[in-house]
Order: C-alpha cells, then sequence, then structure tokens
C-alpha cells in the first residue's frame, strides 16, 4: 500500500481555497427567494397572535409563513424521528402554537432578497401567553430522574467507605454550542417536475431526505438532499435542522426555489452539548490501585425528548477497580433537545474523572501518570472482555518523552518564571472505535479511472481525501485516478458522518467494493487465450499500476484494459457494502494521552496553554497528515472547553444571553500554542480488515482535564467548574 499511510495533502482542498468548493447557502437558482426566521422570544408559553402585516407591506416580501399558513406536515411523531431521534417526541417547525424554548422558529419571512427579508422580519409581531419556565440545571435537581438504570459492578458504596484514601468531588460544565465556521443553511432548489433539490449543511444527507419526505408527505423520488461541503459541523448536523424544513416548507409554499440562512444567533437554537453536574468518588490504595469508581452525572434535556449520552462509565474501561457504580440522572428545562457536540459524553465524563485521578494522585503523591499505569485495566469491566488493541501504555511513554514530563517537579506551585507559574498537567482520553454498516460503489472504466461513489459526508474531516487514498491503493491506481462522489442521498448507502466511524466505515467498504472489481477483472482475463493468470485465485491478485497482477509470482499479469476488451466492456462498476465484525468478545476503544504545559499569570489569573502533546493509539493512521488534523483540532476544542466556551442564560427570561461569537468565546489563534501530536503504533487485525479506529473524536477527550490538571499544578488551586476562567482563579483559596 503506497497511499494508505502516507502524509496526504486534502483532494478537495484547492477546490476549498478558491471557492469552487460550495457550500449549502451557496447554490443558486432563477429567482431565488430568500427565508429569514423570526424566533421565540420567551422560552414556553403559546402564541396568541402573529400580525405579519407590517412585513407584508415591504416591498419585496412575498410572503410570511406561521403555523396558521404554513403547508401540511406529518401528524404523527414517528413521521418526525429519524436516526438519530432520542427518546420523546421530536420537535417540529412551525408547527402549531407551542413554545417549548427560546430561540424557536415562530414564523419564516419570505422576500426576493435576503436583505428585505432579515429586515421584514424585526417586523413580526408575535404575542404570547408565557407560562414559567425552568432553565436552571442546579434548581431543577431535586425534579431529575433516571433514564436508566444505574451501571454496577460489586458494592462500590461499601468499598468507598473502607477505602484507604478516598477522593469525592463535584465537576461541572456548563452549555455548549458547536459554533462550526459554516453557519446552518439550506438551499432548496424546485426543478421542472416541482422536484425538490436540497442542499443542506448535514452530517447526514440519507437521514435528512428520509425525514423530509416524511414529514411533508412526498414521494421518495421527489426530494433529493445533497451536502457536497460541509464548514464544520462537530455534531450540530446529525439530526435534520430547523432551517432545512424552513427552507422545504416555504419552496412548497411558494412553488419557487427558496434559501434560508441561520443567523448565528439563531445556531444557538439547535442542539447543543448538555451541561452537566458530576460527582466522581474514588476509593484507592495506599498503594495506588482502586477499589471503588462512583460516577454520577446529572445532565440538562428538553421536557419534550430525553437525551442521554455515556457520561460516567468511561473508568470501567480503563482503570481496573473491583467496585464500581455509574448512574446517569436528567433534569427537564424548558429548553431545546440537547445534542452530540464531539465525542458526546466522553468529552464531559472523562473532564471529571481524568480530574479526580489527579486530585487522587495528590493525595497518594504519586505522579498522575504513575498512578494510570498501577491501575492500568488490560480488560473493558464494563463488558467483562480484553480489547481488540490497547497501546494506551505506549500513549503515556511517549507523550511523557515528547513532553519532557520527567522536568515536572511535584509540588503544586514550584515551577515559575519572573511572574509566571507553570504547571504541567496530563489527562487520559479514551472514546469509542465503532464501524457502520456503508456501501460503496465503484465504477473502474478501461482507461485506467475510477469513480468511488457512496452517500457518506465530509465534514471537513478529510472524508474525500482517505477515500481517495484507500481506493487507490486497492485498485492500483494514481490519486489522480481517482474521484469521489459523496454527499448524495441518490448515492449508495451511508449512516450519518459521527461517532468517528466514517474511516472505518467507507474505508472497508471500498476494499470489498474493489475486491469484487478486481474478481470481475480476474474472471475476464482468465478468459484471455493462454492467460498469464489461468488458474490465478482472487485472493492471490491484486490490481497495479493498471494491472491484474499475482501477489505470488508477479511476473504473471494482464492489463486492466485488456481483461476489459476480453469481456467487451469499457467499465466495471460493483456496489457492495461492509459492516462491522463486531461480535461482542472485544471492546473497541481509541486511547490517548495528553499532556499539557500552562502559565498562570500570578497575579492577573490569565492562564496560557502553551505547550499540549497529545498522543493518540487509533489503529492505522489512513492519512497522518489529515489525521494529525483531527486531534490537533480536537486538542484546540478541548482547551476552549477548559478555559473559554460556556452559553450563559438569564433565568428570568430563559434566555441565552451570548448567542454570538463576540461573548461565547470559542479559542483564536492568540489563544493557541504549540499543540504535538503522536501517533502510537498499534495494528489491529481483530478491529476490521484495515485496521482502522478513527480519529475525528478522541482530540478532545481529556484535553480540558489536562489543562485543569496544569492549572492546579501551577496554582495550587482546583477548578471544578469549567470554564477556568480568571475571575474564578483569583476568588479561589490555593488548596
Ligand atoms: Mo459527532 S458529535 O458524532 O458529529
Amino acid at each position: 500500500m503506497t497511499h494508505i499511510g502516507t502524509p496526504t495533502s486534502r483532494v478537495d482542498g484547492r477546490a476549498k481555497v478558491t471557492g469552487a468548493a460550495k457550500y449549502a447557502a451557496e447554490f443558486n437558482a432563477d429567482m431565488l427567494v430568500h427565508g429569514c426566521a423570526v424566533t421565540s422570544t420567551i422560552a414556553k408559553g403559546r402564541i396568541t397572535h402573529i400580525d405579519v402585516s407590517e412585513a407584508l407591506r415591504v416591498a419585496g416580501v412575498i410572503d410570511v409563513l406561521t403555523h396558521q399558513n404554513r403547508p401540511n406536515m406529518a401528524r404523527t411523531d414517528r413521521s418526525y424521528k429519524e436516526d438519530v431521534a432520542p427518546p420523546g417526541s421530536p420537535y417540529r417547525p412551525l408547527y402549531d402554537d407551542r413554545i417549548l424554548h427560546s430561540g424557536q422558529p415562530v414564523a419564516l419571512v419570505l422576500a426576493e432578497e435576503w436583505e428585505i427579508a432579515k429586515f421584514a422580519a424585526t417586523l413580526v409581531k408575535v404575542e404570547y401567553n408565557a407560562e414559567a419556565h425552568a432553565t436552571d440545571l442546579a434548581l431543577e435537581r431535586g425534579a431529575a430522574f433516571e433514564p436508566s438504570k444505574p451501571i454496577t459492578r460489586g458494592d462500590a458504596d461499601k468499598a468507598l467507605a473502607a477505602a484507604q484514601v478516598r477522593h469525592d468531588a463535584e465537576y461541572s460544565l456548563p452549555i455548549e454550542h458547536h459554533n462550526a465556521m459554516e453557519l446552518h443553511a439550506a438551499t432548496v432548489i424546485r426543478e421542472e417536475g416541482g422536484k425538490l433539490k436540497v442542499y443542506d449543511k448535514t452530517q447526514g444527507v440519507m437521514n435528512s431526505q428520509k425525514y423530509l419526505v416524511s414529514v411533508f408527505g412526498l414521494k421518495k423520488d421527489e426530494l433529493r438532499v445533497l451536502s457536497p461541503y460541509v464548514g464544520g459541523a462537530f455534531g450540530s448536523g446529525l439530526r435534520p435542522a430547523f432551517q432545512v424544513v424552513l427552507a422545504v416548507m416555504g419552496a412548497i409554499a411558494l412553488k419557487r426555489s427558496v434559501r434560508v440562512v441561520l443567523t448565528r444567533h439563531q445556531t444557538f437554537g439547535l442542539p447543543y452539548r448538555p451541561a452537566s453536574i458530576q460527582r466522581v468518588a474514588l476509593g484507592a490504595t495506599n498503594g495506588g490501585t482502586l477499589d471503588a469508581v462512583l460516577h454520577d452525572a446529572l445532565s440538562i434535556t428538553s421536557q419534550y425528548e430525553d437525551f442521554q449520552r455515556n457520561t460516567t462509565s468511561w473508568a470501567g474501561a480503563l482503570y481496573k477497580s473491583p467496585h464500581a457504580k455509574y448512574a446517569h440522572k436528567l433534569a427537564k428545562l424548558d429548553l431545546a433537545t440537547p445534542g452530540d457536540m464531539r465525542a458526546p459524553g466522553g468529552a464531559c465524563g472523562m473532564y471529571a474523572l481524568e480530574c479526580a485521578m489527579d486530585e487522587l494522585a495528590v493525595k497518594l503523591k504519586l505522579d498522575p501518570v504513575e498512578l494510570r499505569l498501577r491501575c492500568y485495566s488490560d480488560r473493558d469491566q464494563n463488558a467483562d472482555i480484553p480489547y481488540s488493541s490497547k497501546k494506551l501504555r505506549e500513549c503515556y511513554t511517549q507523550g511523557a518523552a515528547a513532553f519532557g514530563w520527567d522536568k515536572r517537579r511535584a509540588a503544586p506551585g514550584s515551577m515559575r518564571e519572573g511572574h509566571e507559574l507553570i504547571g504541567f498537567g496530563m489527562a487520559t482520553g479514551i472514546w469509542e472505535a465503532m464501524q457502520m454498516k456503508t456501501s460503496v460503489r465503484i465504477t473502474l472504466t478501461a482507461n485506467g479511472h475510477a469513480e468511488v461513489a457512496c452517500a457518506t459526508s465530509d465534514i471537513g474531516t478529510g472524508t474525500y481525501t482517505i477515500m481517495t487514498q484507500v481506493a487507490a491503493d486497492m485498485l492500483g491506481l494514481p490519486l489522480a485516478n481517482v474521484t469521489i462522489q459523496l454527499g448524495d442521498s441518490t448515492l449508495p448507502y451511508s449512516p450519518l458522518e459521527g461517532g468517528s466511524w466514517t474511516a472505518a466505515s467507507v474505508g472497508n467498504a471500498i476494499a470489498v467494493t474493489a475486491q469484487a472489481v478486481t474478481r470481475e477483472l480476474l474472471r475476464l482475463a482468465k478468459k484471455i487465450p493462454d492467460s498469464p493468470l489461468k488458474g490465478a485465485k482472487a485472493e492471490d491478485v491484486a490490481l497495479q499500476d493498471g494491472r491484474i497482477v499475482s501477489r505470488s509470482d508477479p511476473s504473471r499479469a494482464v492489463p486492466v484494459a485488456d481483461a476489459m476488451r476480453q469481456g467487451e466492456v469499457d467499465r466495471i462498476e460493483k456496489t457492495s457494502a461492509a459492516a462491522s465484525n463486531d461480535d461482542g468478545t472485544r471492546a473497541r476503544y481509541t486511547h490517548s494521552a495528553i499532556f499539557a504545559e500552562v502559565r498562570v499569570d500570578e497575579e492577573l489569573g490569565v492562564v496560557r496553554v502553551t505547550r499540549v502533546v497529545n498522543a493518540v493509539a487509533a489503529g492505522r493512521i489512513l492519512n497522518p497528515k489529515t489525521a494529525r488534523s483531527q486531534v490537533m483540532g480536537g486538542t484546540v476544542m478541548g482547551i476552549g472547553m477548559a478555559l473559554h466556551e460556556e452559553t450563559l442564560i438569564d433565568h428570568n427570561f430563559g434566555r441565552y444571553v451570548n448567542a454570538n461569537l463576540g461573548e461565547y468565546h470559542v479559542p483564536v489563534n492568540a489563544d493557541i500554542h504549540d499543540i504535538e501530536v503522536i501517533f502510537v503504533e498499534e495494528p489491529d487485525e481483530i478491529i476490521n480488515p484495515l485496521g482502522i479506529k478513527g480519529v475525528g473524536e478522541i482530540g478532545v477527550v481529556g484535553t480540558a482535564a489536562a489543562v485543569a490538571n496544569a492549572i492546579h499544578h501551577a496554582t495550587g488551586k482546583r477548578i471544578r467548574d469549567l470554564p477556568i476562567t480568571l475571575d474564578k482563579l483569583l476568588s479561589s483559596p490555593s488548596a
């Protein structure tokens, strides 16, 4: 294999930097109508009256849609349930007069120009009958419920009480919003005959297509969803978002093409990372092994759906402990349903667990890496099975060496340079390595070009590029001879791009389909009189440099073009699917060790994360260049989690107060210094034929804890409530 494993620039890089790559809001149509949403200013209640007369008087306004005059929509919850809908009753945009959260759409202004629509939207007058709302997680604690039973092993409470050393503390994380650079947008192009071609910012064209035809009662072939490029999503494009519903609604109502772009403020009405309050209690021996792990989480959900992700059971996959208890509660608030945001559950749960492990190491006077090595588990205790592969030990050692961890002085506050306190902190990361059934079509033509097609997405992660690399290797072609088609609901089946499963899913599907192409070519090649491949077995041949070649005897070969000529065809087209081989006997995870250096201004409390080393074990790395970008992006997001990101609510109004990039702080270039990514060798012949695990999410997991632990090491101050802003640091006493 020459392309797999080679650092390769994005095949779509040129299209992106020249603007040739088009995003959902950039597709055009004749007489395109522009839609602007009007959103609710109350958190709970009913709409009593909507006055659209003033908006309609604006020249260029075509119509204003509300729940009273919208086109027909399905009436059952089932019709709104898509692949990732949590239990409950999905939200229906502009369906009726009920207000479920502030920021929900209540009207859609349709106009000839975007500026006109946006202006007229300010003239729509909505009257409400407001009801008392609840948006404060801390206040609703008492009313929380358990959506699922706790996971237990042994008797954790008893073991904790009897433990030689105990650590027991509460950690909290605020709501975070994805804030991808690309705004949520949809352009619906109405074609002749009334068919709708929907360009949407989505992580799953097939899921959106199924949802939209179901919601609007259309025939399967009347609506197609495309998403060739996505400017970041991080989970915000998993469930069909309201902009696409509004745009399709507008196109149906006006029988014209319609574009709806959400404002940055409006994107805060989409799913978000739920706030959580977690308790981690660790019972340990003086020798630094664990007797008990208790991890509870309380997190937000909406009044209408129960959203929950695995936040609390990660210790079971990482650290040996005979006793454990993991529990999760949800509190219903008058907010939109939360959703997945990069490593959902893992990023939050591992923040709490890894800070708790650091606190335990301090109590035990043990180096934090040493504690983790003493607790290292060679089995996933949750499922009581071994791993397909786990090179986490190597992550610790290689990460520590690259970082210079041996220069760390154990005592907090003992390292400084001038007025800056220096801290070294570390943490472990873990994420699932999944594979989903995915189908790929390969069309190989006699001139040595292959088109690879799959309905999967490239949400900026580099899917186009890794698909090209895998196909080029499997078909024996240069990268330039492979073209990729993706992000189109009419292409072969793919689930959503999420869960870090796309590389493994689509990569192995390409391999399987390429084998089918190879078999067909061999069949044709054998028909050539005195074929050099006579008697060759399919397992023994490969495609190399435009030829079908025997692996055991490379002198036996037939050019692909000759085989096709023999078969009187000018192309071979095959569609095949690959699915996970997970039979439940091996635990499948990626792992990481993150080392962070912070410098804290002693008087001002300003924190800079000056160095991070993120050492990752994630099976075979298809493309070290794009994979590094993924881990680096995740690391940046983890720094944002630790220091900056927080969506604030004014509970009087049940409304977000910083729903803009001026006040919702994400790390900018000036916040990010040196980040080094290490990929630890991790051959894995069990997980899937190509040994791929996926890297989209692992980079964020553990990073916030490494930063928080470094801040404690620098200052002696333990801030357990993210983000660690300078006010919290300055007002906190030293431990
Ligand atoms: Mo990811 S949060 O599954 O897009």
